[in-house]
């Protein structure tokens, strides 16, 4: 259902306005082939009747004859601000950098940020961002978990489909994603509500049964028969299954690099506002699947990088899967029983 201009200008000044923006601050807003034109026109809007200085970066694509998908999460590595200084400065110079381009897992984010510059990235479609504006409530909620996580010395994951996998954890910092930036440096994703860590190098051991309802990121489906990982010495060393294992086995394969195996992030979905339904509802072109990694109570995990996290490890093969009815427990503390968060509560009166 698409939504109105007046909606989005008043979605986007909620979150400037969480993310502090004050008056006189430098907005860039960074822009590629994908960029859809109403979350623009209206961000632009937003940001200048809150008393902004507001820039427009546009920027070429890159990698579109590497990678197998148009998804801009499917294929990671160089981006494009790889080697464009002029580009680099615009954005170091600026206070916030609303990214409706997609600039993720690049040296070039963590140079931004290391310099103060605040970055949001918001590049679902427009009904999706209002339907999920963030709140101060998520923000508290996320931040909890993510506190639990950060204190915690072991996550241990099981589910009825066979799922027992085991992670230590500490080498990592644990990271929330609540949907704004309101600290100086800070990057975030519009929408999000999620905490995340990744587990210590080579920890990773036991099994995830990939399930029925499942789904895979970037290939945007739900899974109809089970997909078996083997997960030996922080990596999946096994695919096994019917069709969908296969599929997902032979678009790994295609990037030839053994350290896209890798577990990379792993954490729970918090935020009531997202969807498992939604995926079967839009086109693939139409969105990256924040409803499906952010839906509450999923145990979310990702094969590739953490780079993101401070790690050594880049490749460009990227795959995030949410699970169902996973129960998540830290240090032997249930945190998500059957796919419903314990811990932290929802609260009640949370704004929908
Ligand atoms: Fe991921």
């Amino acid at each position: 259902m698409p939504v109105s201009d007046y909606a989005m200008i008043e979605a986007w000044k909620e979150v400037l306005t969480l993310s502090r923006l004050q008056a006189g601050q430098t907005v860039t807003i960074l822009t590629g082939a994908t960029t859809h034109p109403q979350t623009l026109s209206t961000a632009l809007i937003a940001a200048q009747s809150l008393g902004a200085i507001v820039n427009r970066l546009d920027l070429p694509p890159v990698n579109g004859e590497k990678a197998l998908s148009r998804d801009t999460l499917a294929y990671l590595g160089t981006t494009p601000l790889t080697g464009n200084r002029a580009a680099i400065a615009a954005l170091k110079a600026s206070d916030l950098v609303l990214d409706l381009m997609t600039l993720l897992f690049s040296p070039e984010q963590h140079d931004i940020l290391a310099g103060g510059t605040k970055i949001l990235l918001a590049v679902e479609p427009p009904e999706i961002l209002a339907r999920m504006v963030p709140t101060a409530a998520d923000r508290e909620r996320v931040k909890a978990a993510s506190a639990r996580i950060a204190a915690a010395k072991t996550m241990h994951v099981t589910s009825p489909g066979g799922t027992d996998v085991r992670f230590r954890l500490g080498e990592f910092p644990a990271i929330s994603e609540y949907g704004y930036v309101d600290e100086p440096g800070r990057w975030d994703h519009w929408p999000s509500g999620f905490s995340l860590t990744w587990p210590d190098e080579g920890s990773a051991e036991g099994v995830i049964v990939i399930d029925r309802g499942d789904i895979l990121l970037p290939q945007k489906c739900y899974v109809n028969e089970p997909i078996r990982l083997t997960v030996q010495g922080g990596y999946a060393t096994r695919i096994e299954g019917g069709i969908d294992a296969a599929l997902l086995s032979e678009y790994m394969a295609s990037f030839n690099d053994p350290e896209g195996y890798a577990i990379s992030h792993i954490g729970w979905g918090l935020q009531p506002r997202a969807s498992w339904t939604t995926l079967s509802l839009y086109d693939r072109e139409a969105t990256i699947g924040m409803d499906a990694r952010a839906f509450e109570g999923n145990f979310l995990f990702s094969l590739g990088p953490n780079n993101e996290a401070g790690g050594s490890r880049t490749t460009a093969c990227h795959i995030d899967i949410p699970l169902r009815r996973c129960t998540v427990r830290l240090d032997g503390d249930t945190m998500v029983k059957d796919g419903k968060v314990l811990y932290p509560p929802q609260q009640t009166g949370n704004p929908s």
